[in-house]
């Protein structure tokens, strides 16, 4: 589907979810919307298929309640409904359901897109889903084996017919408590699409790689392009005339200067950059026990101008280790906790390879597919990544359990860090232990 079919005119559709449904009454009964876009007063009623009045309201609370179709519901809602859009694989829990026989045998007319919350989720998919539902006749149902997809499917649709950003779409799915909000990949999926479309029509963000040769250090510099403020996530001491000289010729302001993690390898740049750069500030997260001018938690967004990085938690490789993640979802700015067809260590450090592998499924995997993947390090010259590729064909985390991911990861036998003696301390004190 084209990007136009996300701005489509409103149709009536009426969503259903797991066994619960929207009646196109209550759908309109919902407004009036708060300023935030949350809706302030939807009736309710709690679904019982002999119950099914024409106006009958879910509410979010019946959501979560959510499971197969039984007969009796299916006969009912077979008569309130002319299409159905279901989500289900034929994989894992999904197996063993009839994705179109019940609404088939009484003759709805059905799309089946499958939505594989673990390894299918991409902006094309929602894309798709969206489209479906412009093309289904309306009223629709909307139906997955548990409710997760579907609800995510129905907060889409209607973020895009109200044109909320992304944080008023967070909103209403949190005041509603879709069940989607609840797993990490389908929220990451939500909000990235709500923010595509957000994103749409800006300047493209300004964005440069640079390189530090001597510890194989990637150090990136992001900048809005309206305010032309800027920051630069993991910069070296080596390297910080060197990144000055970029920023003044590009016309930036340096308000920021990231570490994704405490390193051992080489010494940060971003005590240096404070110094030297009226109003630029260096950050850290707070756990890791390093000097900063600022400390970061999860959640905590790193603005410049009109864009951000939101910074998100992603221990294991070290006890503060970061991810930052652009407020459109399209980079995520990994350090060495997911690198290029591997990760980082966690033998040093707090590292914890039982910590890693929870952080990178549900932190950085949980990001859309096409989101782009900027490591720390990469020792064979590679660039960049995207989630997609890394699911498929990371070699340590493709296909691994927990257990299988642990053993790999305690039988490494890497060699002590040649810089770490030296490294460790300076970063501790923002990379200032000279002065
Ligand atoms: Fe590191």
């Amino acid at each position: 589907m084209t990007s136009s079919a996300l701005y489509s005119p409103w149709r009536p559709l009426v969503i259903f979810y797991g066994i619960c449904c929207y009646s196109a009454t209550a759908f309109l009964s919902s407004t009036p919307f708060c300023p935030r876009g949350v809706p302030k007063s939807i009736r309710s009623r709690s679904f019982v298929s002999s119950r099914l009045a024409s106006t009958m309201t879910v509410t979010a609370a019946d959501i979560t309640t959510a499971g197969k179709l039984g007969e009796a519901e299916t006969s009912a809602l077979s008569d309130k409904y002319k299409s159905v859009l279901y989500l289900a694989t034929d994989k894992g829990a999904d197996k063993g359901i009839e994705p179109n026989g019940f609404a088939s045998l009484r003759g709805l007319t059905t799309r089946h897109l499958p939505v594989d919350v673990k390894d299918g989720l991409s902006l094309q998919l929602a894309t798709d889903a969206l489209q479906a539902l412009d093309e289904l006749p309306a009223p629709a149902l909307v139906v997955c084996s548990s409710g997760g997809r579907a609800s995510a499917v129905q907060c889409l649709r209607k973020a895009t017919e109200e044109g909320w950003t992304k944080d008023q779409t967070l909103a209403y799915a949190l005041e509603m408590k879709l069940p989607f909000v609840k797993n990490p990949s389908l929220k990451d999926w939500v909000l990235a699409t709500v923010a595509a479309r957000e994103y749409r029509d800006e300047l493209p963000l300004l964005f440069r790689p640079l390189y530090e040769e001597t510890s194989w250090t990637y150090t990136f510099l992001l900048g809005c392009p309206v305010t032309k403020e800027a920051i630069l996530i993991d910069p070296v001491d080596l390297t910080v005339e060197r990144d000055l000289q970029v920023i003044k010729e590009m016309g930036l302001t340096l308000v920021a200067a990231l570490n994704t993690h405490c390193h051992a390898d080489h010494v940060t740049g971003s005590g240096l950059l404070a110094q030297k750069v009226p109003g630029c500030k260096s950050m850290i997260a707070k756990i890791s026990g390093a000097k900063a001018s600022v400390h970061l938690e999860s959640g905590d967004r790193v603005r410049f101008g009109r864009r951000y990085v939101e910074a998100r938690a992603t221990p294991g490789h070290t006890n503060g280790c970061m991810t930052f993640v652009t407020d459109d979802m399209k980079m995520a700015f990994t350090g060495d906790a997911l690198l290029i067809r591997g990760c980082g260590r966690t033998d040093f450090q707090q590292g914890s390879p039982e910590t890693m592998f929870e952080s990178i499924w549900t932190q950085i995997f949980s990001l859309p597919h096409e989101t782009s993947v900027y490591p720390g390090h990469d020792y064979r010259g590679r660039l960049m990544s995207t989630i997609g590729e890394e699911k498929r064909f990371n070699s340590r985390l493709s296909g691994k359990s927990r257990e299988e991911f642990i053993e790999i990861m305690n039988n490494l036998k890497l060699a002590y860090p040649k810089k770490i003696d030296v490294a460790l301390p300076a970063n501790l004190v923002d990379g200032l232990l000279a002065s």
